[in-house]
């Protein structure tokens, strides 16, 4: 176990889902210097050192990198990506790099993008550990994805065309994640693909917001790229789609369970919990 109360962590993405929980739960285990990186410093209310990160910015990493024994970094869903990120692990020395990617990498083709971000942090370094979780229950809860149909229009508008997802709390993720960092030497060059307890179908999710919030909520199955208009971002949503309906992120993993030693949260204990945003009663917590 490495002696935490001697490590520096630099968090990128350290406002979004993962990251902020991760952040939260390395301080409470004593880590003895956690960094928040954000690119928006000024308005970050954040505990720990709240650091300048920007992925467009690259005279923020440096300072941001200095003295770090680890780093967690939040794959940033731009093309350059993997461009970007071999450059920042270069500069991260001999830093336990932890990269979160997605599950069902291995699936694709060596030239498709989220593959070569993974390659962009092997080939670069040997001190890494890729997390592939499916996608997170969070996705329900934040506007830029189904919350305002889920609220608005008791509908959860998710292309899927049958296909099961293994939804997954970025609670439980950033546990992974801490311990990923924490020890290090234990999970060096390890991929860890991180589910929830259970593969739901679009109609089964909405079953559970059905019965947790008190109201029928509907499943629809719209087209993935209507309104999307960027050729990456096209790309993207496309591939995610064909994914999604060929069960690419319905495997079910117990990497929570053998990592942390509790149990995945089921996805009705999040609806549960966060059942006032959903319907609508208080302002939702946006990232
Ligand atoms: N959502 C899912 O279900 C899911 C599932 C599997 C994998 N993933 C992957 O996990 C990653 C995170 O996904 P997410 O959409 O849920 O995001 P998120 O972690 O909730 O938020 C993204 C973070 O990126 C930061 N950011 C924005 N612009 C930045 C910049 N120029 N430089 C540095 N940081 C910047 C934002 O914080 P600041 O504004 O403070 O900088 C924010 O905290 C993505 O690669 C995604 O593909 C997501």
């Amino acid at each position: 176990m490495t002696q935490l109360n001697s490590e520096t962590i630099l968090i990128t993405g350290a406002r979004g889902k993962t990251g902020r929980l991760l952040l939260d739960r390395l301080l409470d285990q004593g880590v003895r210097e956690v960094r928040a990186g954000t690119s928006r410093p000024a308005d970050a209310d954040l505990p720990g050192t709240t650091v300048a990160f920007d992925w467009s910015d690259a005279s923020t990493w440096q300072p941001a990198l200095e003295g770090t024994t680890a780093v967690y970094i939040v794959r940033p869903d731009r093309e350059d990506a993997p461009e970007l990120i071999a450059e920042f692990v270069a500069l991260a020395g001999q830093a336990h790099v932890v990269l979160l990617s997605e599950q069902g990498t291995e699936l694709l083709a060596d030239d498709d993008w989220a593959p070569r971000v993974e390659h962009a942090v092997r080939s670069t370094t040997e001190n890494w550990t890729i997390l592939r979780p499916s996608w997170f229950d969070q996705v329900l809860t934040d506007e830029r994805f189904y919350l305002d149909p889920i609220r608005s229009e008791a509908t959860l508008p998710l292309s899927s065309r049958g296909g099961a997802i293994a939804f997954i709390d970025a609670a439980d993720i950033a546990a992974v994640a801490a311990t990923a960092l924490g020890q290090a030497a234990a999970n060096h060059q390890r991929v860890l693909t991180i589910t929830g307890p259970e593969a739901l179908t679009i109609a089964q999710v909405a079953r559970i917001l059905t019965d947790e919030l008190g109201r029928p909520v509907t499943a629809a199955d719209p087209d993935p790229l209507e309104g999307v208009t960027g050729a990456f971002e096209r790309y993207i949503y496309a591939q995610l789609t064909e994914r999604v309906a060929n069960g690419d992120y319905a495997v079910v993993t117990d990497t929570v369970r053998e990592t942390t030693g509790v149990a995945p949260r089921p996805l009705a204990s999040f609806v549960r919990e966060n059942r006032a945003d959903l319907n609508g009663e208080i302002p939702s917590a946006r990232t």
